[in-house]
């Protein structure tokens, strides 16, 4: 198979949840042995929204614990902070002498921003996707895993790496597209009746992995549904077809065939269902949990963990710099 160079980042921003690993981070896993894959903690982005000092390690470190109790796999992947690459903020400023006003402040999620937080429009987030581009490009990477939110972002990429070529006459960045591992993109919903699990709408919507039994069971027995069916073979509403959705992926087939026609023959009832739902939940995460514990104890692990990826990142980072440091005229005496 052909090896692409793959580039994807995640914001520190707390706990993963089970979206986060059934819909990015399983694939991350799989990917990592196919492919030549680069996978970092985003806290260079994270600094838009100014977080304290102490939450930003700890969520970075949180982070970091999860991927790798979740399966990555620091030998096959670079596994790196985005911090503990200098070379990415080099690159990006060298982008920013190419990147335009006007281009910049169309970008639909600059423009969410202004709407949403009026108060802290700041320069970086303005820039935001010129350092996603220097996080991708720095790599040469030809493939992006990232859902639909990121499509925009991407084609910045393409427009800021296709740009320094141009300008400087050097063939040194490919193109990276949005990448759809494996048929289709799965989306996890989430417990509150309306889209995918999201951790922006609150916890009561979202089952992290580091979530003990008790709370797991606390959050089903939350779980919207409604009042029920009252005619025979009706179709569930959203809220209940999450539930089912969910339940196809912990419990199985043949359990969700079980509920299906008890909800089909109007004999089904919401409570057993969610507590059958709940324990299942608990048997599918338990594993993770305990994995998450075990990595959390091992700060020496951590240590290393981080070392040999930014070792690893830097390598094919400082590569390109040079190329990208030359094109410009940035000669050594
Ligand atoms: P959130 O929506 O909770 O803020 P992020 O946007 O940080 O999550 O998502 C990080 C990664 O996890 C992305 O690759 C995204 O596609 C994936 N992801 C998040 N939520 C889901 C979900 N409910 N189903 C499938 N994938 C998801
Ligand atoms: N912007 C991405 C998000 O919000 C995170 C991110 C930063 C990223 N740099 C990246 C994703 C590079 C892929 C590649 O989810």
């Amino acid at each position: 198979m052909n090896k692409e160079i793959i580039v994807s980042g995640i914001r520190p921003t707390g706990n993963l949840h089970l979206g986060n690993y059934l819909g990015a981070v399983t694939n991350f896993v799989k990917m990592q042995y196919e492919h030549n894959c680069f996978f970092f903690i985003a806290d260079y982005h994270s600094l838009t929204t100014h977080p304290n000092p102490k939450d930003l390690h700890n969520n970075v470190r949180q982070v970091l614990v999860e991927y790798l109790a979740c399966g990555l796999n620091p030998e096959a992947c670079a596994l790196y902070i985005q911090s503990d690459l200098p070379q990415i903020p080099e690159l990006y400023m060298m982008l920013n002498m190419h990147a335009y006003m006007g281009e910049l402040e169309r970008v639909a999620s600059f423009k969410d921003k202004v709407r949403n937080q009026p108060n802290n429009v700041n320069a970086g987030l303005l820039t935001y996707p010129v350092l996603m581009a220097a996080d991708i490009i720095i790599h040469k990477a030809s493939k992006v895993p990232v859902g639909k939110d990121q499509e925009q972002h991407l084609e910045m990429a393409r427009t800021f790496g296709n740009r320094f070529n141009r300008i400087y006459e050097k063939e040194i960045f490919p193109e990276p597209f949005a990448f759809n591992y494996g048929k289709e993109l799965v989306k996890i919903p989430g417990l509150q009746g309306g889209g995918k699990m999201s951790k922006s709408d609150g916890d009561g919507n979202v089952i992290n992995l580091i979530d003990s039994p008790e709370l797991i069971r606390k959050k089903l027995s939350r779980a919207v549904t409604d009042t029920g069916p009252n005619e025979m073979n009706t179709k569930p509403s959203d809220a209940v077809q999450n539930l089912f959705d969910l339940m196809k992926i912990v419990s199985g087939e043949d359990k969700l065939l079980h509920y299906q026609n008890l909800y089909s023959n109007c004999a089904i009832r919401y409570g057993d269902f969610k507590k059958d739902l709940a324990e299942d939940m608990v048997s599918f995460l338990t594993p993770i949990r305990e994995k998450i514990a075990e990595i959390d104890a091992n700060h020496q692990l951590l240590k290393q963990v981080v070392q040999i990826g930014k070792e690893k990142a830097s390598e094919s980072a400082n590569k390109t710099l040079k190329e990208c440091r030359e094109a410009i005229g940035f000669k050594p005496f």
